[in-house]
């Protein structure tokens, strides 16, 4: 079956959903008190962020056990209570496979650092010694800095963390890692998860442990781990061994990948689909993330239209836990606020591939706009403000207001906006983990559910007509216009065909149509003419 093909993706961050406790952190009974918001929505799958017992110092991609859930999301009752209401409602929950690296609260690092004799566990993760008074290697941490940690009490012993320094990477040369990665996959599967998001899994396989060239400034060591053919023997082992044995699907998250390796994740059946990261830098600088630029629509377009062409299916999203809010980056939050993030849920629902709707992104949730650095929980965006003051000579005002603008991803962790009253309905008023955006008296669940013109009744008119177009779902894509104002394509299936026009700007397009068209749903109401396109508007027509 493929429900991974058919239906639309709603993330969900847990611990900033809903917290059904008031203990100021979201958690599973959350979930489940808003499944029916979720249906009435007309998702048809969550992916649900780690809820895993966890330290927390990198929000629960740093786990600690992959068979508990996390105490402050619930209990394995919760969990499996989730499941069940889930399905009731035809709602499948996918979860987060995090397996490039366990968190050093994990019982096997905590047996790897031991000083004992044929010590089992050491070879689980990537344990070297110092090269004299110097680091095994040169390689950079991927949030910044060197990725070598010393362990106290062994002699001259580092362990590798491509992310935080409590994010260990575990060592996939060894079998028994690989036996032990199936076996939490089965353990989840047997419950009736519907698959997996893949964390980093491009990056799980080092080939060599060599240093790289001196003159890369950020993300030294790439080339040795990033895309390497043992990853897609271990892809393809997980999907001969556990995967095809159950009704279920593998996301990747592919940074840095090519459409070759693309189609080859594809073709090798070694993921069903992934995200690519090209259209991420449409506002900052793809060499040095820190430094911001101007929006382009071009930009944001360009590669997404590219990956459309190159590749026969792929995971399409604009927002994540790690993405800023796109009506801030992509829209005029001031001016055509509303107008803005209708065009952006159009865009992304009429793409060839799965969309993936973030949470808060439906009502048109924005970045914060007084965020402190004080403030900040992101491990990322600390340690980056600390490299650029090093790196650039910077005070850390200036440091911060770079990342900030740029790579900072609490922007989109604040808890969800359900209603204009206490912690906008997070939780009945205990302290939340994170701030709140505090526009929430006007961005809100609640008061978007009774206004027919709004951003979340967008989303929902949009989903069904999604949900019930087979030219939406299974279409083929073809490319128009792509411009920094005016951008256009195709969707073709069994001879009909539609073409879906956004216009990024805030004046009136004109757009000549070559087409005879018929126009099917738009985010506008008002009759226009078609040759003067409305600022930010988009629409889906006909050809005829
Ligand atoms: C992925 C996650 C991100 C996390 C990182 C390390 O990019 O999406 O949130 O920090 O992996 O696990």
């Amino acid at each position: 079956m493929n429900e991974y093909k058919e239906r639309v993706i709603y993330q969900i961050y847990p611990a900033s959903f809903k917290d059904s406790n008031n203990d100021g952190w979201g958690d599973l009974r959350g979930i489940i008190s808003k499944l029916d918001y979720l249906k009435s929505l007309g998702i048809g799958i969550i992916w649900l962020s780690p809820v895993y017992a966890s330290p927390m110092d990198d929000m629960g991609y740093d786990i600690s056990d992959y068979k508990a859930i996390n105490p402050r999301f619930g209990t394995m009752e919760d969990f499996d209570c989730l499941l069940k209401e889930a399905k009731d409602r035809d709602i499948l929950i996918v979860m987060d496979l995090v397996i490039n690296h366990t968190s050093t609260e994990h019982a096997w690092f905590k047996e790897a650092i031991k000083d004992i004799p044929n010590n089992k566990y050491r070879d689980y993760y990537i344990i070297k010694e110092g090269n004299g008074k110097k680091l095994p290697n040169n390689w950079d941490s991927q949030f910044t800095g060197t990725c070598w940690e010393k362990i106290e009490g062994l002699d001259n012993k580092y362990y590798m963390h491509l992310y935080c320094k409590t994010q260990a990477d575990l060592n996939y040369h060894n079998e028994d890692v690989i036996l032990e990665v199936e076996d939490i996959m089965r353990f989840w599967l047997d419950k009736g998860v519907y698959g997996f998001r893949c964390d980093v899994i491009n990056n799980i396989y080092k080939t060599s442990y060599a240093n790289d060239s001196v003159f890369k400034l950020y993300l030294k060591g790439e080339k040795f781990y990033t895309n390497q053919p043992g990853m897609f023997e271990i892809l393809k082992r997980f999907r001969k061994e556990v995967l095809d044995n159950y009704n279920c699907f593998l996301v990747g998250e592919t940074g840095a990948i090519t459409p070759e390796i693309g189609r080859e994740f594809l073709k090798t059946k070694a993921l069903d689909m992934f995200f690519e990261f090209d259209h991420i830098y449409a506002d900052k600088s793809s060499f040095i993330p820190v430094f911001s630029r101007d929006f382009d629509a071009k930009r944001l377009v360009e590669p997404i239209f590219k990956w459309q062409e190159s590749v026969p299916w792929i995971g399409n999203y604009l927002e994540n836990h790690d993405q800023s809010r796109s009506v801030s980056r992509y829209g005029n939050e001031k001016e055509y606020y509303k107008e803005s993030a209708k065009m952006l849920a159009l865009f992304l629902l009429t793409l060839k591939g799965t969309p993936f709707i973030y949470q808060g992104e439906e009502i048109g949730m924005t970045n914060v706009s007084d965020l402190k650095f004080e403030e900040v929980n992101d491990c990322a965006a600390i340690s980056t403000v600390g490299t650029v003051q090093k790196l650039l000579h910077v005070k850390k005002e200036k440091a911060w207001e770079m990342v900030n603008k740029t790579i900072c991803r609490d922007h989109a962790r604040t808890p969800m906006q359900w209603s204009d009253k206490e912690n906008a309905g997070f939780n009945d008023g205990a302290t939340p983990w994170l701030r709140m955006n505090n526009n929430f008296d006007k961005i809100n669940v609640e008061a978007q559910l009774n206004d027919e013109d709004s951003i979340l009744n967008f989303y929902k008119r949009m989903i069904k007509f999604r949900n019930e177009s087979d030219i939406l779902k299974y279409g083929s894509f073809e490319r128009q216009y792509c411009t920094s104002k005016i951008c256009s394509f195709y969707r073709t299936y069994n001879g009909r065909r539609y073409l879906i026009v956004l216009n990024f700007s805030d004046d009136i397009e004109t757009y000549w149509l070559k087409d005879k068209l018929s126009l099917v749903f738009a985010t506008y109401k008002q009759d226009f003419h078609l040759n003067a396109l409305p600022p930010r508007f988009a629409g889906i027509f006909e050809v005829l």
